[in-house]
C-alpha cells in the first residue's frame, strides 16, 4: 500500500467547519436559520445583482458545501464512477497541491518528467520535496513520458510519488491504459502513481470503462477547466479508493470551491451535450490545425487533448517565434524546460484557425 505522511496515520486533523450542508445532511433535515457562520447575509450587494443579476448573487452569500455533493452525485451518475470514490476540488491544480501535502512531507523525493507540466514541480519544490526529473522518450515518431523511467527513478530515489499527466502536457500524447496499469505495477508498493487526467475529456475512448475505474495506488485527477470550459472558477475532481479519499480530506482547504463554481458546475453538468459537442468541436478544430502544419512540412505531435504539439528544428528557432508572435500579441506556449524548448504548443481554439493568425511560426516552418 503505498504511504501516507507519516503524522496522517494519526487520528485527525478534524476538519472544524464541515459546515451547514453536511450538518443537514447528517441531521436530515434543513437549518432554516444561519445564525452561527458569521457570513455577512445582511449585505444588500446591490452593485453585485446590477452586475451580475439576482441569481449569481444568492450564491455569494454562504459558504458551499465543502463535500460538493450535487457535483459528486452527477459526476457519479453520468460516469458510473462510485459516489465515494469522487473528491472535489479547486482544479487539478489544487488536487496535486493535496495529494502531495497528503504523501510526500518535505524532503521526500517525488518523480516527474523533464519538461511536462510544470505546476506538478513547482507545487512539489514549494513544499520542500526532492523533485527528481527523467528525460522524456524521444524519437522520429514523436515526444512521450517515458514509464520505464518514471518506474526505474521511484525506486532508486525510494520515491513517495510518481506524477504522469496522461494525456501529457506539452507533448499531448496519450499512453495506453495498460501501459499505465503496468506502471503501476513496476513502482515500489508504497509509491503513490499521480495520474493527472487534466484531457481526459478529449480522449478518444473517455467513454469507455477505464474512465470509471478506481486503481489501487492511483489518484486520478481531472478538471472542468478544459472540456466544460470552466477554467476561471476553478473546479476538478479526483478519483480514488475512498480509504485514499478520506486521507486526503484531513488536509483538504474545505471551503476551497465557492458556492458559486459548485452551482455553476452543477448547470453545465446538467447540460451533457453542450459539453459533448464542444468536445467535439475541439477535436475538429485541433486535427485542421494539424492538417494545415503537416502540409506546411511541419512535425506536430499526435495529440489526444485539446491544443496541438509541433516540433521544431532547434530550441533557439522556437524560442524566437514565440517571441515574434509575443511582440505581435499572440501567446502561444513554449514549454520553460530546456529539455522541451524546441517544442510549441497552441491551443485548437477557433481563433488559432484564422488566416494569417500564425504566419511567423508558418514562414519559420517554411524558411526551416
Ligand atoms: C496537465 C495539466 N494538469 C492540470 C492543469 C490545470 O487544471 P486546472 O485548471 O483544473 O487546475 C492543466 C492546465 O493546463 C494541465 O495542462
Amino acid at each position: 500500500m503505498p504511504r501516507f505522511a507519516d503524522h496522517l496515520y494519526h487520528p485527525g486533523p478534524d476538519n472544524p467547519f464541515p459546515g451547514i450542508w453536511v450538518l443537514q445532511r447528517r441531521l436530515g433535515r434543513t437549518i432554516p436559520h444561519r445564525l452561527g457562520s458569521n457570513e455577512g447575509l445582511d449585505m444588500p450587494h446591490a452593485a453585485l445583482r446590477r452586475h451580475f443579476g439576482d441569481a449569481m448573487v444568492e450564491h455569494a452569500y454562504c459558504y458551499g458545501d465543502s463535500e460538493a455533493l450535487g457535483v459528486r452525485e452527477r459526476l457519479s451518475q453520468q460516469q458510473g464512477i462510485p459516489l465515494e470514490a469522487l473528491l472535489v476540488d479547486a482544479g487539478a491544480d489544487s488536487l496535486l497541491a493535496l495529494a502531495l501535502r497528503a504523501v510526500a512531507p518535505a524532503g521526500q523525493s517525488v518523480i516527474s518528467s523533464a519538461g511536462t507540466y510544470p505546476t506538478f514541480g513547482y507545487f512539489a519544490r514549494g513544499q520542500g520535496c526532492r523533485l527528481v526529473e527523467v528525460a522524456y522518450h524521444e524519437d522520429e515518431h514523436g515526444l512521450s513520458p517515458d514509464l520505464q523511467a518514471l518506474a526505474e527513478a521511484a525506486h532508486q530515489e525510494e520515491a513517495r510519488l510518481v506524477y504522469l499527466a496522461n494525456p501529457d502536457n506539452p507533448s499531448g500524447h496519450l499512453h495506453t491504459d495498460d501501459a499505465v496499469k503496468a506502471l503501476r505495477r513496476a513502482l515500489p508498493e508504497d509509491c503513490w502513481l499521480l495520474l493527472d487526467e487534466a484531457y481526459h475529456d478529449f480522449r478518444p475512448d473517455a467513454d469507455t470503462p477505464i474512465a470509471r475505474e478506481v486503481m489501487p495506488g492511483v489518484i486520478r485527477c481531472r478538471t472542468l477547466s478544459k472540456a466544460h470550459g470552466m477554467a476561471g472558477m476553478r473546479i476538478g475532481y479526483a478519483i480514488a479508493e475512498p480509504e485514499t479519499l478520506y486521507m486526503l480530506m484531513k488536509v483538504r482547504i474545505h471551503y476551497a470551491v465557492s458556492a458559486l463554481t459548485l452551482a455553476a458546475a452543477e448547470v453545465v453538468l446538467d447540460h451533457p451535450d453542450e459539453t459533448r459537442q464542444h468536445i467535439a468541436d475541439v477535436i475538429a478544430r485541433r486535427e485542421a490545425l494539424a492538417e494545415h502544419f503537416r502540409s506546411l512540412g511541419a512535425e506536430v505531435l499526435p495529440s489526444a487533448t485539446n491544443f496541438l504539439g509541433i516540433r521544431l528544428s532547434s530550441a533557439e528557432l522556437a524560442g524566437q517565434v514565440h517571441g515574434e508572435l509575443l511582440a505581435e500579441g499572440k501567446l502561444i506556449a513554449r514549454p520553460a524546460h530546456p529539455d522541451l524548448g524546441h517544442v510549441l504548443r497552441i491551443s485548437a481554439v477557433a481563433d488559432a484557425l484564422t488566416p494569417g493568425r500564425l504566419a511567423t511560426l508558418e514562414r519559420a516552418l517554411q524558411d526551416g
